[in-house]
Formats: C-alpha cells, sequence, structure tokens
C-alpha cells in the first residue's frame, strides 16, 4: 500500500493515512475528513472571522450542512485511497499513478495525550476560472479543464483553505501549503499551474500564496455575488517553471 500513497504516511496505531507539517508545526498533521468531523467544523463555519472570506458555506451552517459535506468530502478522498491501493497491486513496482486530489487535507492539532483536534481544512479542485470575466468562455474553460484526465499537466487547479481562529498568524497555513503543493501536488498530481481566488481584502491569505512563490495578478471583478454583497477577488497564481 504505501509505495503508491508516497509520501503520505500511515499511523501504525490507526491505519489512518497522514502527512506531517514540517519543525515548527510538527504536531500538525493533514489527514482524510473522518465521521465525527461535524460538531468541531460546524462551530469553525459559523465564525464570521472564516466563513466571511470563504464563499461556500452557507449562513448559518447547520449540522445538516456539515452532514452533507463530510460525506462529499470523505467519499472524494476515499475514493482516491481505494484508487491508490488498486494501483499498489496493479504497479506494485511503479510507476506512481496520478490523481487529481490529496486524499489529504484536513488540519489536525495533535496534543500530548495523543489525541487530535480538527483546525483546518486545505484543499484542491479544478479551477473555476474566476479570473476569466466573460461568463460564456469562463464555462468553456472549466468545462475544458474538468475533462483533462489526471496527471495532465495543463490542468488549471485552485487552492481553498481555512484554519481556525485561534491558530491564524502563527505560519500554519503557509506551512500546509508549501507542504501540500511539494510532498503531494507537483509530484502525485503533476500539478504545473496553481491559483487562488481570494475575496479582496484578504491580506492575510494573499500573504500565504506570496509566501509559497504565487504571485499578486492583482484585483478583478467578474459579477460575483455572494451573501447578496459584491465580491471583488484577487488572482493568485503559481507555475512551476516561474518558481
Ligand atoms: C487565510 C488564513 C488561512 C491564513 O492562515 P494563517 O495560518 O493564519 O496564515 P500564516 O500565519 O501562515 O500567514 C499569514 C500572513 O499574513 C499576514 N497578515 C495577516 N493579516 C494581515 C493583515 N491584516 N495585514 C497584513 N498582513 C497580515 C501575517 O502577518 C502573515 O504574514 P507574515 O508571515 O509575512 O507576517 C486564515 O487567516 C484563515 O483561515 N482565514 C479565514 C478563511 C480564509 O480567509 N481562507 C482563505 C480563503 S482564500
Amino acid at each position: 500500500m504505501t509505495r503508491q500513497l508516497h509520501p503520505i504516511e500511515i499511523n501504525t496505531k490507526t491505519g489512518e493515512p497522514f502527512l506531517r507539517l514540517p519543525a515548527p508545526h510538527q504536531n500538525i498533521i493533514l489527514t482524510p475528513p473522518r465521521q465525527g468531523d461535524q460538531s468541531v467544523l460546524t462551530q469553525h463555519m459559523n465564525d464570521p472571522a472564516i466563513y466571511g472570506w470563504i464563499e461556500g458555506p452557507p449562513v448559518p451552517y447547520l449540522p445538516e450542512h456539515a452532514d452533507d459535506w463530510i460525506q462529499l468530502v470523505k467519499e472524494e478522498c476515499d475514493a482516491t485511497l481505494e484508487y491508490l491501493r488498486k494501483s499498489q497491486e496493479d504497479f506494485p513496482n511503479g510507476p506512481l499513478q496520478f490523481v487529481d486530489v490529496s486524499p489529504v487535507r484536513y488540519l489536525r492539532e495533535v496534543k500530548e495525550n495523543g489525541e487530535d483536534i480538527l483546525i483546518g481544512d486545505v484543499n484542491f479542485k479544478r479551477s473555476p476560472f474566476e479570473e476569466v470575466l466573460d461568463e460564456v468562455e469562463r464555462k468553456r474553460l472549466r468545462e475544458e479543464n474538468a475533462k483533462k484526465q489526471a496527471g495532465d499537466p495543463t490542468i488549471q487547479y485552485a487552492f481553498g483553505d481555512w484554519l481556525a481562529a485561534s491558530h491564524h498568524g502563527k505560519g500554519i497555513m503557509t506551512a500546509a501549503i508549501g507542504l501540500l503543493l511539494s510532498a503531494w501536488a507537483i509530484p502525485r498530481m503533476s500539478a504545473r499551474h496553481v491559483v487562488a481566488h481570494t475575496f479582496a481584502g484578504n491580506i492575510g491569505s494573499n500573504r500565504v500564496f506570496e509566501k509559497n512563490g504565487f504571485v499578486n495578478r492583482g484585483l478583478f471583478d467578474n459579477g460575483k455575488t455572494v451573501r447578496g454583497e459584491r465580491k471583488k477577488m484577487t488572482l493568485l497564481e503559481w507555475k512551476h517553471d516561474q518558481a
């Protein structure tokens, strides 16, 4: 199993895959979502310091929203793990097979007694091409990009992330994004073009991407309205050959 998961490790006690952040954040790991994450997720998704900067979550965020979400993201991570398990049987000596998501994405802080708590999420998806102002062209590019096979280096991916407010400003997300890019996205997804779309004024998020080599391409307005408010966005762009 382990070869096709490389460099993801397996927790010997629980069998759960994980990636560990580098020092000084080695007490933080990335794992798949778990059944049981719903209540902590619901707390954070109701925090305006988090939902104010992301598009997805309904407000107020109800337990049934968390149930639906955990089912969705757990299925996606589990399917990727299953594919890699199958690949281990089909290609026991390699080559490593490409996938188009990271099966580990939830940040957990591991306490001294070994218990851990959910503190955030960092993930990739096929890009929504928000920066393309023409709606018809945006849709065309989304569809073309969505059809590409995992491992195609021309796929444009987009990052999404949030972190518990109690943990902001300590360098955690900068480290998590750096790790996911170098340990998973580049070698295991063949990601060569990654973007992030941040709401105007999200200076902290812009900094996280800039510190990871993303270029700030400035503000754009594609007409997006989130919870009744018009949102300008900033495009942050990373290309492998420019890194
Ligand atoms: C954005 C977010 C993920 C950042 O995570 P984090 O672990 O706190 O980020 P880091 O500590 O790694 O880095 C934050 C950087 O922004 C800087 N920063 C934060 N707020 C700032 C502000 N108002 N003005 C200037 N710089 C600011 C910090 O100083 C730090 O930069 P530095 O290392 O150069 O000093 C976190 O704040 C969050 O979850 N916010 C709410 C949800 C969200 O915005 N998600 C992203 C959607 S695109």
